[in-house]
């Protein structure tokens, strides 16, 4: 009797904040939360020398922030670095290799001697070969899933310590969209990105019972975007869907970030069209893919 009367109890409660944590939601969207100030972060982008990665640095340096650069690419990275310097923001550029694991770990521990301790750590860098898993070679299933989610892991136990020492920080990870619904011709790609959700919305839990209540989690989704990442885009409706500008998904990532947000797409519409579709028998899906007929072609 007294279990019935407890698990009533507990339902009755857990009512209560739902129908509160709804209004709370419902009430953001009208009045959105103040963004998270970045001035006098340390905020590191890893894939810094190209593409979202290099717009990511810019973005976050002009916010006041203390960018630090990292790529496998020393060239185009220094120059990101030097750019942004000449623009009288500040930034550092160190040459990492982020699926290596000791790497990652002697890197960090020269920013930390260097610049000081990352409270931003935005895993950007990721590659995306485009053919049938068939013809995908071992070595590079095993780079995709080296790159795109098992660095992922080693730059988070790099720089996590700091950040649940200090209650501070934040952890960004660029996904895709293909990290929400598969596409053909990139199997190990979404593999991949639907690991780096799984291990953000995972990682998250882990900390919120440490009660580390301080340290964000932000992932980020976008659709196609305009780096030379998707060699062959397939694109229906291109102008309402085209290829998004890598300056644009960069805006979206910073906002997604100082705002707290936890999963998001861009554009944002299509987290809701994704979930909605997915409350519906798989052969309405495939209805709304052949529809929409967007993905990509194989590279060659
Ligand atoms: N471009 C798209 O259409 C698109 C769409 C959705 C998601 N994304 C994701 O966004 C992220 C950035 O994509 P992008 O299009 O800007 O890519 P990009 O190819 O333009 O840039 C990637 C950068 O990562 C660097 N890099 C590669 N291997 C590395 C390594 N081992 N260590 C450190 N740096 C390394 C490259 O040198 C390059 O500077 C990726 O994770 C990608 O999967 C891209």
């Amino acid at each position: 009797m007294a279990d019935i009367a407890s698990t009533v109890k507990d339902i009755c409660l857990l009512w209560i904040k739902f129908v509160f944590a709804l209004g709370k939601a419902a009430y953001r969207k009208v009045v959105p939360v103040q963004l998270k100030p970045v001035k006098g972060e340390i905020v590191l982008v890893t894939g810094a020398g190209h593409g979202i990665g290099k717009e990511l640095a810019f973005l976050y340096a002009s916010e006041g922030a203390t960018v630090v650069a990292w790529d496998v690419n020393t060239k185009t990275n220094q120059e990101t670095v030097s750019e942004i310097n000449q623009r009288g923001y500040k930034a550092y550029a160190y040459h990492c290799d982020v699926t290596k694991r000791e790497q990652v770990f002697e890197v960090a521990k020269k920013v930390r001697q260097e610049v000081g301790r990352v409270t931003i750590l935005v895993n950007n860098a990721g590659i995306m070969p485009a053919k049938t898993l068939l013809d995908h070679t071992q070595e590079e299933i095993e780079r995709i899933f080296a790159l795109n989610v098992l660095a992922h892991h080693w730059t988070i136990q790099a720089f996590l310590p700091d950040m649940k020492k200090n209650n501070h920080g934040h952890i960004v990870a660029i996904s895709s969209i293909a990290g929400l619904m598969g596409s053909e011709y990139v199997v190990p790609y979404c593999s991949t990105k639907f690991a780096v959700v799984a291990l953000m919305e995972a990682l998250q839990q882990e900390l919120r019972l440490e009660k580390v209540y301080n340290v964000g989690f932000t992932t980020v989704c976008p659709y196609v975007t305009d780096t030379g990442l998707c060699k062959k885009p397939k694109i229906k409706f291109s102008s309402v869907m085209a290829m998004l500008n890598p300056a644009d998904v960069a805006k979206a990532v910073m906002k997604a970030q100082r705002t707290n947000e936890v999963l998001v797409t861009v554009p944002k519409y299509l987290l809701y069209l994704v979930t909605f579709t997915r409350l519906f028998p798989y052969e309405v899906g495939v209805l709304v893919r052949d529809f929409f007929d967007s993905g990509l072609y194989a590279d060659s």
